[in-house]
C-alpha cells in the first residue's frame, strides 16, 4: 500500500501531497470507492456541499477503518451560502455527523453576488469557534485574494483551481506561492480527455515504464500544486497513488507546461464570470 508524504499549508496543517476528488461518487457504490481510496492509502477526500455526497464521504471514513484524525476531509461552501458560510459549515457537520472538518473552501467566488467577502468573514469566525482546521478558497483570482485578505487580514491556506497541462495557469500559481498560499488542481488529469495522448505526456510514460496519468500527476507534484484525482475504477484509482517511485527530468517538465494554451479551460469557466450557487 503507497504511503503518501505529507506537506504543510501556511496555516500549519498537515496534508497528503496528493488527495482524491469525489465528484460524482454518490449511493453505495460512491460509499465503496471512497472506502476503497482509504484502504489503497489515500487520505485526503475532497468533496463540496454541491456534489450532494458529504454523508457518504462520512460514511466511507467509518467503512474504511481508518482513523478520523488520519483522515483529511475538505469540503466547500456553495455560492448560495456565501451570506451564511459559517451555518453552512454547521449543517455539513450535521449531515456527516462530525466535530470539526479539516478544511472549507469557498467553492467560487460568483463575483456577480458581491459577497465573497462576506463568506471568508463567515469561515473566520468558524474557524475560530474550531468547526474547521484550515479555510481556504477556490478558483481565486488575484483582485479576489487581495479583497478577502484586505477586509480580514487572514490569508487562505489553499487555492484549488483548474489546473491541468492544457491549462497550467503560471500566474496564478506564481500570485499564490508569493502569498503562501498552496495550490491545488482540479481536474489534474483534464477529465482524461486528449491529454493522457499528448506527445510529451506519452514519451515521458514510455521511457519512465509508467501510464500517462501517472506522468501528469506526477508534473503536478513537480510544480508543488497539491492534485485531487478521482477515478471510479479501482485499479486507475490505485495507480494514481503511485507516482513518488519516479521523477521527470527538468525537460519533461517544461514539455509538458509547454502543453498550455490560453483557451486550456475544459468548460470555459472563468471564476470572473462563472456562477455557482
Ligand atoms: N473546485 C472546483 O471548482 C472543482 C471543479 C471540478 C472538480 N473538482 C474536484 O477535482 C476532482 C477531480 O476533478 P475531475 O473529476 O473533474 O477530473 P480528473 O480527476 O482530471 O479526471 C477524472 C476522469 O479521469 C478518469 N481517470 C482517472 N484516473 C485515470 C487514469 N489513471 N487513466 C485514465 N483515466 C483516468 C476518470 O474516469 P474513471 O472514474 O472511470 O476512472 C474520470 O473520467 C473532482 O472529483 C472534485 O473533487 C473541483
Amino acid at each position: 500500500m503507497a504511503e503518501l508524504p505529507t506537506r504543510t499549508l501556511g496555516d500549519g496543517t498537515s496534508v497528503p501531497v496528493l488527495g482524491f476528488g469525489t465528484y460524482s461518487l454518490r449511493g453505495d457504490d460512491g460509499v465503496r470507492a471512497m472506502a476503497g481510496a482509504l484502504e489503497d492509502g489515500y487520505r485526503f477526500l475532497d468533496t463540496a456541499v454541491n456534489y450532494r455526497n458529504e454523508r457518504e464521504v462520512a460514511e466511507a471514513v467509518r467503512a474504511s477503518g481508518v482513523e478520523r484524525g488520519d483522515v483529511f476531509i475538505q469540503t466547500k461552501i456553495p455560492g448560495r451560502d456565501h451570506g451564511g458560510a459559517r451555518r453552512s459549515l454547521e449543517t455539513t457537520l450535521d449531515v456527516m455527523d462530525l466535530d470539526f472538518i479539516d478544511s472549507a473552501l469557498i467553492h467560487w467566488p460568483n463575483p456577480s453576488q458581491g459577497a465573497f467577502v462576506r463568506a471568508w468573514e463567515g469561515l473566520v469566525e468558524a474557524k475560530d469557534a474550531g468547526l474547521v482546521r484550515s479555510i481556504g478558497v477556490s478558483n481565486f483570482k488575484a483582485p479576489h485574494l487581495d479583497a478577502i485578505i484586505e477586509a480580514t487580514g487572514v490569508t487562505p491556506a489553499s487555492n484549488q483551481i483548474e489546473l491541468h497541462p492544457f491549462f497550467p495557469q503560471v500566474e496564478q500559481r506564481a500570485d499564490d506561492e508569493r502569498r503562501g498560499i498552496t495550490t491545488q488542481s482540479w481536474a489534474p488529469l483534464g477529465r482524461a480527455g486528449e491529454l493522457l495522448t499528448a506527445e510529451p505526456v506519452v514519451t515521458a510514460a514510455q521511457a519512465h515504464d509508467v501510464t500517462p496519468a501517472q506522468v501528469i500527476l506526477r508534473w503536478h507534484l513537480h510544480l508543488d500544486a497539491l492534485p485531487v484525482p478521482k477515478s471510479a475504477d479501482p485499479q486507475r484509482r490505485a495507480g494514481n497513488l503511485e507516482v513518488l517511485g519516479f521523477d521527470l527530468s527538468d525537460a519533461q517538465v517544461e514539455a509538458i507546461t509547454a502543453l498550455g494554451r490560453p483557451d486550456g479551460r475544459l468548460f470555459d469557466a472563468d471564476p470572473d464570470t462563472h456562477e455557482e450557487m
